[in-house]
């Protein structure tokens, strides 16, 4: 065991764990952040996915030992004045089924938008290739993605960062 120091959703945390364990198994196990789910283990099916400085990565093979960055979960997606813009979206498009995958849904579009927020259906589209939904709510969801981005306008000289989708991008 070693300690890591770590910083989630905003916050400095120390925490106690074997330096090949995944991110996944210390933000659910150690830290009680059960937002993040496991789907495959071996970085197919994106469920598990999380942000470190803003990417998109995926937990289940990303051991705390190699975590360099910011870790934000989709607990922390949303700022304090309310939710994210892709949260807003999936609500209005009533997107989830079972809702096993839709936290992984949510944090990989959300990295696409802070990169492009503007997408067009086919980057949305690559964004999400690699996640699955066993419920089939992919049209659903492509939807939402681009539904949260007409929330920014398309003049925008801010085309995102980690801090925009963490604080700057939650609609009150
Ligand atoms: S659980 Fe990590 S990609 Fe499937
Ligand atoms: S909503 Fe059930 S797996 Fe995607």
């Amino acid at each position: 065991m070693s300690k890591f120091k770590l910083i989630v959703n905003g916050e400095n945390i120390e925490v106690e764990a074997s330096p090949e364990m995944p991110l996944l198994w210390v933000l659910r196990d150690k830290l009680k952040l059960k937002g993040t789910k496991y789907g495959c283990g071996i970085a197919q099916c994106g469920a598990c996915t999380v942000h470190v400085d803003g990417v998109a990565v995926r937990s289940c093979v990303l051991p705390i030992e190699a975590v360099v960055g910011a870790v934000t979960t989709i607990e922390g997606l949303s700022g304090p004045s309310g939710l994210h813009p892709l949260q807003a979206a999936w609500i209005e498009q009533d997107v989830p089924q079972c809702g096993y995958c839709q936290a992984g849904q949510i944090m990989s579009a959300a990295a696409l938008l802070m990169k492009n927020n503007q997408p067009t259906d086919t980057a949305i589209e690559e964004a999400l290739s690699g996640n699955y939904c066993r419920c089939g709510t992919y049209i659903r969801i492509r939807k939402a993605v681009a539904s949260a981005a007409s929330f920014y306008s398309a003049d925008s000289d801010d085309h995102g960062g980690p801090e925009s989708a963490f604080e700057k991008g939650a609609r009150s």
